[in-house]
């Protein structure tokens, strides 16, 4: 196969090895000239200089932290495609400001994203990993008594936040008998019963999933109150993200037995996990993956390098969050 062009390519640089890039960079690579930092012998600083003053897209991650400091690097920059569905990590004013267009991954994640809250829960309440555990650690013979799990149905399922990823929980939770009402700005044209209020939610269910975004209005919406407000047999599912939650509240209830359990994707401080629910079984972790399938994934590769092709030949982006 002959060697492709690379310099009749549009530029693209890339920040924050996302990381379908593992399996899609080859046939990202066909239609775009991928700058990559992390395969230059040059540091970070100096790879940036030595491309930012012409690179007009920037395909990045979740981890990468887009702030106006790190924007004034790019002055030719004219569009961010994220591979993420929230967008806390970008300064989207700064952005608009900049006439910077920006794509995100949608909703693409939210089928996905639902499936594993659903899976958390399920494994929470019906003790799954756990007695995987016991099973693995040779209890099973030895006549250890097992505790008794949770029904699923008739569980009350406050969902907090009501976008792309609630919505389809909902739909998932009412087909097990779950009794679904949910907390978000706005009332939305649903069945289930609405409370503005997230403590008020807690004290009417036995169950928060967290399914918002994080903003400044959602940063440590879930505290210590909140988590006494659902009580001793409450349990608590977050696949949105880490700091929506005050950690050190939530790991001081579990400890203390004031909620019953915990089933997490997201952490306030990502690699690292409380060392305290390490060795609590009523706790089921995961490691930030609850949107990673090979299907979504292909389809993420579709809509970033549909992004990118829509922005070089002057056409609307696909997934647009700000069009200038
Ligand atoms: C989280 O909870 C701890 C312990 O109660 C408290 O000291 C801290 O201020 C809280 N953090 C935030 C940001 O509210």
């Amino acid at each position: 196969m002959a060697e492709p062009n690379n310099k009749e390519l549009p530029e693209v640089i890339v920040l924050g090895i996302p990381w379908f890039l593992k399996f899609y960079g080859q046939q990202f690579s066909q239609n775009f000239k991928l700058l990559k930092p992390w395969e230059s012998s040059l540091p970070l600083e100096q790879f940036i200089t030595t491309h930012a003053q012409s690179v007009k897209a920037m395909l990045c991650s979740g981890g990468t932290r887009v702030t106006p400091t790190f924007l004034s690097q790019f002055p030719s920059l004219r569009v961010i495609v994220t591979t993420s569905a929230g967008l806390n990590h970008m300064d989207l004013s700064e952005c608009r400001r900049l006439g910077i267009s920006v794509a995100n991954a949608g909703t693409i994640f939210s089928e996905d994203v639902a499936d594993c809250a659903v899976g958390l829960l399920i494994d929470v309440l019906r003790k799954i990993t756990a007695a995987d555990g016991f099973v693995r650690n040779g209890l099973w013979p030895m006549n250890v008594v097992y505790p008794l799990s949770s029904k699923v149905g008739g569980r009350k399922v406050g969902l907090v936040g009501l976008g792309s990823i609630g919505l389809k929980v909902a739909k998932r939770l009412e087909a097990f008998g779950c009794i679904i009402s949910y907390q978000s700005r706005k009332k939305k044209p649903v069945p289930y019963p609405f409370y503005p209020d997230v403590h008020q939610l807690a004290t009417k269910c036995d169950v928060l999933v967290i399914c918002c975004a994080l903003t400044d209005q959602t940063r440590h919406l879930i505290n210590k109150e909140v988590l006494l407000a659902l009580g001793k047999e409450g349990i608590i599912i977050n696949i949105a993200r880490g700091p929506i939650i005050n950690e050190t509240e939530l790991v001081q209830c579990l400890v203390q037995g004031e909620i019953a359990g915990a089933g997490l994707d997201v952490f306030e401080n990502e690699p690292n996990v409380p060392e305290e629910l390490l060795s609590l079984d009523n706790v089921v972790l995961s490691p930030h993956v609850a949107y990673l399938t090979e299907e979504s994934f292909q389809d993420l590769y579709e809509l970033m390098s549909g992004n990118l092709e829509a922005f070089f030949f002057n056409k609307p982006l696909l997934s647009p969050v700000l069009d200038d």
